[in-house]
C-alpha cells in the first residue's frame, strides 16, 4: 500500500496538512539503500523541533542496513519486531539527554521534559520521511539494557525508541499474520481529547 493510498485511507474532521494522515507505521519495508542525504535530511528536519530551554537533547544513533553496525541495532529488537523491521534500510535508536548546564550555571540542572522534546524531535523526522516518500515505524519493544551496552550509551541519557526508516513494500512481501496489521490505523473520535476551561474526560 502506498502513502497515496494512506491519505485516502485517514479521514480527518478538520482541514489539516495531508502529511499528518499520510504518515503511518508500515511494516513492510523494501530493503532498499538509503543515500546520506535522505536520512540527514530526516535529523534536520529533528534538529528543528522545539525542546524546554531551546535543550535539544535528542540524539540519534544510526545503522544502516547492511553496514557493520546494522545486526547489532537489529539484534536489539525483539523478535517479533526483527521479522519485518530487516529490511528498513536504516535504525536509529533515540536517546535524550536527561540534564544540562542552563546559562550562568555551573552544574546541571535536569531537563523535566527531554522525552517530551526527543518525542517532538521523533515526529518531525517521522513528517519530514513521509514528505520525502519514505516510511517510518517506532518501536518500543526493544532491549534497553542491552542497547545501552551495545552502543555505550553513558548514563545521563535516556534510551526512548528504535526507529525504523526505508521504502514501502509490498504488503504480500510480510509473513502472513502481519499483512494482516498492515493497514492505517484509524483514530478515537476528536472530541474525546479535548475540553474546554477543565479536565471533563471519561477516560
Ligand atoms: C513509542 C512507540 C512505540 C511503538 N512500538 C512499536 C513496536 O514495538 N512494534 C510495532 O510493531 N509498532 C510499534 N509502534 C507503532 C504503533 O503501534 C503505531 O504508531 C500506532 O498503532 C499508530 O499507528 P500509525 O503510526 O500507523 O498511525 C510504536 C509506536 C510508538 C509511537
Amino acid at each position: 500500500m502506498s502513502n497515496v493510498h494512506a491519505l485516502s485511507a485517514r479521514k480527518a474532521d478538520y482541514d489539516i496538512h495531508p502529511l499528518f494522515t499520510g504518515r503511518w507505521s508500515p511494516r513492510s519495508f523494501r530493503n532498499q539503500p538509503i543515500e546520506d542525504a535522505a536520512l540527514f535530511s530526516l535529523f534536520e528536519a529533528a534538529r528543528w523541533a522545539p525542546s524546554a530551554n531551546n535543550s535539544q537533547p535528542w540524539r540519534f544513533i544510526y545503522a544502516k542496513n547492511g553496514s557493520q553496525t546494522w545486526s547489532s541495532l537489529l539484534g536489539l529488537a525483539n523478535e517479533n519486531n526483527q521479522r519485518w523491521a530487516t529490511n528498513a534500510s536504516v535504525l536509529i535508536v533515540l536517546v535524550s539527554k536527561t540534564s544540562h548546564v542552563r546559562n550562568g550555571d555551573s552544574e546541571p540542572s535536569p531537563l523535566r521534559n527531554h522525552s517530551l522534546d526527543a518525542g517532538a524531535a521523533w515526529t518531525n523526522l517521522a513528517l519530514q520521511a513521509t514528505h520525502a516518500g519514505l516510511i517510518t515505524h517506532a518501536i518500543g519493544g526493544f532491549d534497553r539494557e542491552k542497547a545501552r551496552e551495545v552502543l555505550a550509551i553513558p548514563e545521563g541519557f535516556h534510551i526512548e525508541i528504535l526507529i525504523a526508516v526505508g521504502y514501502q513494500g509490498e504488503r504480500s512481501a510480510l509473513p502472513e499474520d502481519i499483512q494482516l496489521r498492515e493497514q492505517p490505523t484509524p483514530r478515537k473520535a476528536l472530541a474525546g481529547f479535548y475540553a474546554e476551561g477543565r479536565f471533563n474526560f471519561s477516560e
